[in-house]
């Protein structure tokens, strides 16, 4: 059965000329991020970094990163077109993820090529950069699944959480309490039992897009419905998490319950483009890894000056997904288009004056909840959301200060949110930080703007946007004779 992996993703975007293997000697400290820095500006290719320096006779040799690091590999991906709109890519994952397509599993896979355990683990042995200059180490789990089974049901989870290599056997994570391997863990916890973990480095990109964003359901059976294609899984050595037969490294071990085994964890660059403070966070001790041969490490870097990342492209697509299937879980009717990003963008069919309270509602009371996405702007369908100056324009002439700004105190937010105090974002001790949210509903207001007679029974004046129909056509036919 084919399984698309790392190598055969790579492989595709080569033959269409967009993979660069970087050839020339490199420093994995800072270097190879400021390449990949300057990469993401000009939209540039996937890399494979070939030639790492001090990894010349390690076990583990390359990296590969930024491969979804464009709208248009997105698209690939999913076997779209590359210039498939934002719209009809969210359109078409949604209507993948409605089928979720059941694992395969297999008694072994390439990932079992070779097997190491006890005191010959050695995480350095991977080329994990050093991504950002004050980084507390080498963040290994940057762009990898993160794997565990719930105790009671057996059920896997895939989420991408932070993790730095604090030494040969030890990373050091992130974790939030609410988050699914929060809530596993919690079950550990209170069974007095260390919670068994396995990081997947290298596989299929749909696995990093599902795991990354909050979708309810299943990550592997969802991976394997955008790709179309079943997911092949194999049994860990040392647990009973199943893992991708055909991933290039899997890392496996136990995260301890008692929290007198915590470490620092951080300073990290995030996402947010700030460094993510220091603090004592649980850490998983490594027992086995295993991997093909010739592994090929996959990782990426976040926090960028731009915004620009792999993961805005990626997870973003997938997060506008997550939101309005949220929304149609909760039968909200007339939504036509959701654009997730800093300000998170509804565009609605208005039928009932409470509708956009009601999208804040039901996105705040979801799993979206504990990502750092606070504010919700609801629109109608003559605004474009993915256009910023026709969002603000949007603020500037439907939002009533006084009524349309809905600030909720919901006390869930993300640690990496720098905008909350440094105490708010105490995650476990809150299980998540103490955010507020915005609403800006830039809908127009039943309420405040009842039609009037005198401008056709709209509730708004006409807009002022066009010519007479027969000037606009004149000034077509005439164009060339403006010369302008
Ligand atoms: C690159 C990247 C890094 C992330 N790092 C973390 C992290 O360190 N901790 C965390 O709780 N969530 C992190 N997330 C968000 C989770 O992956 C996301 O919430 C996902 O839905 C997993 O959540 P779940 O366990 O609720 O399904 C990260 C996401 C991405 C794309």
């Amino acid at each position: 059965m084919p399984d698309r992996d790392l190598r055969k993703w790579m492989a595709q975007l080569e033959a269409e000329g967009d993979l660069k293997r970087v050839r020339a000697k490199v420093d994995w400290d800072d270097e190879i991020s400021q390449i990949i820095r300057k990469v993401y500006v000009k939209e540039g290719p996937a890399l494979l970094f070939e030639n790492i320096k001090g990894h010349e006779k390690t076990w583990s040799k390359k990296l590969f990163t930024n491969g979804l690091g464009t709208r248009a590999r997105v698209n690939v991906m999913l076997g779209l077109p590359r210039d498939t709109s934002p719209l009809e890519t969210v359109k078409t994952i949604r209507e993948r993820m409605k089928k979720p397509l059941k694992t395969v599993k297999v008694k072994t896979g390439p990932v079992k090529e070779n097997i190491i355990k006890g005191k010959d683990v050695d995480l350095f042995q991977i080329p994990v950069p050093k991504w950002h200059p004050l980084d507390n180490g080498r963040y290994i789990n940057t762009f990898n699944a993160t794997v565990t089974r719930d105790p009671d049901t057996g059920q896997n989870n895939a989420g991408v959480y932070r993790g730095t290599i604090l030494s040969k056997n030890k990373i050091g994570v992130l974790l939030m309490p609410m988050k699914d391997w929060g809530i596993t863990y919690t079950k550990y916890k209170e069974m007095g039992k260390p919670m068994p973990v396995a990081f997947v480095y290298g596989y299929d990109p749909t696995l990093i897009v599902v795991a990354g964003s909050p979708v309810i359901g299943p990550e592997y059976e969802l991976a394997g419905a955008l790709r179309q294609e079943p997911v092949e899984l194999v049994k860990c050595e040392t647990s009973d998490i199943e893992v991708p037969a055909a991933a290039e490294i899997v890392v496996e071990g136990f995260m301890s319950p008692d929290p007198s085994t915590y470490e620092i964890e951080g300073p990290f660059g995030e996402g947010s483009g700030y460094y993510g403070e220091a603090r004592k966070r649980p850490v998983v001790e490594i027992t086995c890894i295993t991997h093909r041969n010739d592994p090929i490490y996959r990782g990426s870097l976040v926090g960028t000056k731009e915004g620009i990342t792999e993961i805005r492209s990626s997870v973003s697509t997938m997060m506008s997904v997550v939101l309005w299937n949220i929304l149609e879980a909760a039968e909200i009717p007339g939504i036509i288009d959701v654009a997730s990003g800093p300000i998170t963008a509804v565009k609605i069919h208005k039928t009932y004056q409470g509708q956009p309270r009601q999208i804040a509602a039901a996105m705040w009371g979801s799993k979206f909840a504990g990502h750092p996405f606070n504010i919700i702007i609801v629109v109608e369908e003559d605004v474009d959301i993915r256009n910023p100056n026709a969002l603000f324009g949007a603020m500037h002439s439907r939002v009533n200060f006084n009524r349309d700004l809905v600030i909720y105190p919901l006390y869930m937010g993300s640690p990496i949110d720098v905008s909350l105090p440094y105490d708010a974002r105490a995650e476990l001790e809150y299980g998540a930080a103490i955010a507020s949210k915005l609403l800006i509903d830039a809908t127009i207001d039943w309420e405040m703007h009842p039609p009037r007679a005198e401008w056709g029974n709209q509730r708004f004046p006409p807009n002022c946007h066009y010519s007479r129909p027969e000037t606009e056509k004149l000034v077509e036919k005439r164009w060339r004779e403006y010369d302008l």
